[in-house]
């Protein structure tokens, strides 16, 4: 039986350093997160300080950001806040820019902030309609172009957008322009996905379903168990579930997955 020397082997089989791994910066990587403040936003925070990231905690609700990056880190060193409203694409580009003046521009990106509405079809007013695709699709189009020259440039980078079961299936519960918003998520999540990857930037979507956070709190007990008996795995979703996936994600191990949408739904959706 012949085996292959290394000068036989054909270069799509060879392993070499740049096919399973990526140059370490000096530095840890820099993430920022926006809608950082609670829920999956703060546990994705939270993942990420705790594999060694800095990370930037952005969110509309400056205070609440400020105190569970205080919390990451008191001394701020390795985790602040940034008080913006991501509809808001000049607090956007202020919020990037105060990062890479104190770190570095951001290695990484979460588009994470959203509203969660639930208004009906029939009842959405034009203007509702209108702040909902600022806050959870138009926001990911501005943070990205934002972010990803720097990516571009560093040859590495990462960008992860919250999208939805929602925005798969469409919903019952939230509302049409949610549902459109997070379906836009997908699609801008493919097309920056296929600019980048030339450069070694990829960016991925993942969609969540029943997930339990602050999000949820103003919906009844026993909604909340009807929705959990629904789901196949047999209970709601744990923010830190969704953040574990995405710690992921950002990882040097994840170079080769890009363009891609990853279900977190306890199989309430199948593909
Ligand atoms: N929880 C779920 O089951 C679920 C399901 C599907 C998708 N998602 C998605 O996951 C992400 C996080 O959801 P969550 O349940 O943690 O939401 P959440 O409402 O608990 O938290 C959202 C955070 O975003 C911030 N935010 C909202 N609008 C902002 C703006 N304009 N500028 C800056 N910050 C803003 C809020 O202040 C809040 O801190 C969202 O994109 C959401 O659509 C969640």
């Amino acid at each position: 039986m012949s085996t292959l020397t290394d000068s036989q082997s054909t270069p799509e089989f060879q392993s070499t350093p740049e096919c399973t791994s990526s140059p370490q910066p000096a530095e840890p990587r820099v993430a920022l997160i926006t809608g950082a403040a609670r829920g999956i936003g703060a546990s994705i925070a939270a993942a990420l300080h705790a594999s060694g990231h800095r990370v930037a905690l952005l969110d509309r609700d400056g205070p609440a950001a400020d105190a569970v990056a205080r919390g990451l880190d008191a001394g701020s060193a390795t985790a602040i806040s940034l008080s913006a409203d991501v509809d808001d694409g000049d607090q956007l580009a202020a919020a990037v820019a105060t990062v890479a003046a104190r770190w570095r521009s951001p290695d990484i990106l979460v588009n994470n902030a959203a509203r969660t509405v639930t208004t009906s079809l029939w009842d959405v007013t034009l203007r509702e309609w209108d702040e909902t695709m600022a806050t959870n699709l138009r926001s990911v189009l501005i943070a990205s172009r934002l972010c990803a020259p720097a990516m571009r440039e560093r040859r590495w980078g990462r960008i992860v957008n919250l999208a939805s079961l929602a925005g798969q299936q469409g919903s019952r519960v939230a509302g049409p322009h949610y549902a459109a918003a997070k379906a836009g998520v997908l699609v801008l999540t493919k097309m920056f996905a296929q600019d980048l990857a030339p450069y070694g930037v990829t960016v991925n979507a993942v969609a969540p379903a029943a997930v339990v956070t602050p999000a949820m709190d103003g919906v009844d007990p026993e909604s909340l168990r009807t929705l959990a008996d629904a789901v196949p795995v047999g209970r709601l979703g744990r923010p830190a579930e969704v953040a574990a996936l995405v710690r992921h994600l950002v990882g040097d191990d994840a170079g080769y997955i890009t363009g891609a949408t990853f279900d977190v739904n306890g199989g309430l959706f199948m593909r």
